[in-house]
């Protein structure tokens, strides 16, 4: 059999195998795909001045895109494509608005449909379904003011995520960082979804950005390799910058807090490279401006650099040396931790410039919500109890 007879013979057997399962189909009912909901409310995730990332859970294969404009009529369509290919998830979709413009509000809606998806000639949609218009404030470079809110730790407790939901209603910020420990562990991406998107039922992120810092819980388990998924970060990557108004941020990971070789990993960490990889980068991206031109700097990073009694690494082998000596190189006010599960705040000394913040633990007695506000001339930064008391605060002025 020659090639072109051959191509000739498949077509006409796809043909009919094609017609037969038309013939089977057309005898049966048609029913469009029905049941889809949604399983979480929007997160809004990687805040830009210029972008930012909408993602949703579903409940079965949906495709999904954004409806979002600078008023409440809407007007524009985000249609979450990637390289031709429209969402198409039974889990999450993420879609990523771009084109914003600083500092402007936006108002949005999510849109999902029911993909029936048999085969690549017979893909059927259902009917679609929206959430409520919501919105959401772009960041600024230029802002001569900004805050942010801040809770670590929260390890999956739903009476601690509805209590720190409340406080942080209380005031108004521009992002809300979660630094790290969301999950205990990450078994099956249906429960991530849950933990990272949902919050335990909270919408959390629904009109407040989410700023993401990955705890060494959040990277134990089979399926912490799919956090991407569902978490979408600048460049990628787990560790990054950025600025809003009067304040330069920087995201650090530390990754697993014992030694790579610790038996119980079995060999599959490799945090000591990735360490040196974030202090490389660490001091290339300092030089840029927006961090440099910054009146403050901060450093978001769930393991602190130092505890009670204990110093900063000094040891080269731990790239976390450099982390500290950059740091203080680029007189950063202070790092903000979390993951001793114990509130904590180290003011500057002599050997550390900068000082060190670090909210407390997964119940809700040891729970803290941090909050930061920012001017050109003055940082503050309190720490406070799910009844709204006041544990600690510190102050930094310009200059
Ligand atoms: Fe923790
Ligand atoms: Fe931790």
């Amino acid at each position: 059999m020659n090639r072109r007879h051959f191509l000739k013979h498949a077509g006409a057997t796809g043909l009919l195998a094609a017609t037969s399962n038309t013939l089977l189909r057309a005898a049966q009912p048609e029913a469009p795909p029905t049941g889809l909901a949604f399983t979480t409310a929007p997160s809004l995730q990687n805040p830009g001045a210029d972008a930012l990332t909408v993602a949703i859970g579903v409940n079965g294969p949906s495709t999904a895109w954004v409806e979002y404009g600078e008023t409440e009529h809407l007007g524009r369509i985000a249609d979450g494509a990637r390289d031709g290919l429209k969402p198409f998830d039974a889990l999450a979709h993420s879609i990523r608005l771009t084109g914003l413009r600083p500092g402007q509000r936006y108002y949005y809606r999510v849109h999902a449909c029911p993909i029936d998806f048999r085969t690549a000639y017979d893909i059927r949609r259902g009917e679609p379904i929206a959430t409520d218009r919501f919105s959401f404030r772009t960041f600024d470079p230029n802002a001569a003011q900004m805050r942010f809110v801040v809770w670590n730790d929260t390890h999956e407790n739903t009476h601690t995520l509805a209590r720190l939901m409340e406080q942080t209603s209380r005031a108004p910020a521009d992002f809300l960082a979660w630094n790290g420990d969301i999950t205990n562990d990450n078994y099956r991406e249906e429960q991530m979804v849950q933990h990272y998107l949902g919050a335990g039922g909270q919408p959390f992120t629904r009109e407040l950005p989410l700023v993401f810092a990955r705890g060494n819980h959040d990277v134990r388990g089979p399926a912490a390799r799919s956090l991407s998924r569902f978490i979408d970060l600048p460049g990628g990557r787990p560790y990054y910058s950025f600025r809003h108004g009067p304040l330069g941020v920087v995201v650090l990971d530390a990754g697993e807090d014992k030694p790579d070789d610790t038996p119980v990993y079995a060999g599959l960490g490799d945090f000591v490279a990735y360490r040196r990889q974030q202090a490389a980068w660490l001091e290339s991206e300092l030089e840029q401006p927006h961090l440099q031109q910054a009146a403050f700097r901060i450093a978001f990073c769930h393991i602190p650099l130092w505890w009670k009694n204990q110093g900063p690494a000094t040891d080269a082998s731990d790239a976390r040396s450099d982390w500290h000596r950059l740091l203080a190189k680029h007189h950063f006010a202070a790092l903000i931790s979390g993951h001793t599960h114990q509130h904590a705040l180290f003011p500057p000394d002599r050997t550390k410039p900068y000082a060190q913040i670090i909210g407390g633990g997964p119940k809700p007695e040891a729970s803290t919500l941090i909050r930061g506000s920012v001017t050109r001339t003055e940082l503050t930064l309190v720490v406070s109890d799910l009844a709204g008391g006041e544990l600690a605060a510190w102050t930094r002025q310009a200059g």
